[in-house]
């Protein structure tokens, strides 16, 4: 009953990383309280961050590979151009939940596009570091 948390490139300078956007917790924080709202809801987190693309489709095999229950994945600006990552989500049989902080629909034109949306089961964005706990949240109910 594993929910991968995958994160994409910058994801680790959260926290100071354009705070007016993304606000001042950091990624460590975003896992500690995924690891205490998973606890009751019987699940498990194994939580992931990676500057790097092809780390991303390797980790969504192995969640794959694991039998995951679902992956959360915020691929942040890889989100925009990965075929990739498309061909991924729809590659593995696990749902994937995108998660953002921000909600790219409002902010410049090329986050309009959202490749790892034409393949997700969901989508949670917008609420800052509670789009994740709400994504989960969703998870647990899949
Ligand atoms: C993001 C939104 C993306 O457009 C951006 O490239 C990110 C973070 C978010 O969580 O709001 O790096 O995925």
């Amino acid at each position: 009953n594993t929910v991968f948390v995958l994160n994409g490139p910058n994801l680790n300078l959260l926290g100071t990383r354009e705070p007016e956007i993304y606000g001042t917790e950091t990624l460590a924080d975003i896992e500690t309280m995924l690891h205490e709202q998973a606890g009751p809801l019987g699940l498990e987190i194994s939580f992931h961050q990676t500057n790097h693309e092809g780390q991303l489709v390797d980790w969504l095999h192995e969640a794959n590979r694991q039998d995951a229950k679902a992956v959360l994945l915020n691929a942040a600006a890889y989100t925009h151009t990965s075929i990739a990552l498309l061909d991924a989500i729809k590659a593995i049989a696990v749902p994937v939940i995108e998660v953002h902080l921000s909600d790219p629909s409002t902010r410049e034109e090329f986050r309009h596009v959202s490749y790892v949306g034409m393949a997700a089961a969901d989508c949670v964005q917008g609420l800052g570091p509670r789009s994740y706990a709400v994504a989960l949240d969703k998870a647990a109910a899949l």
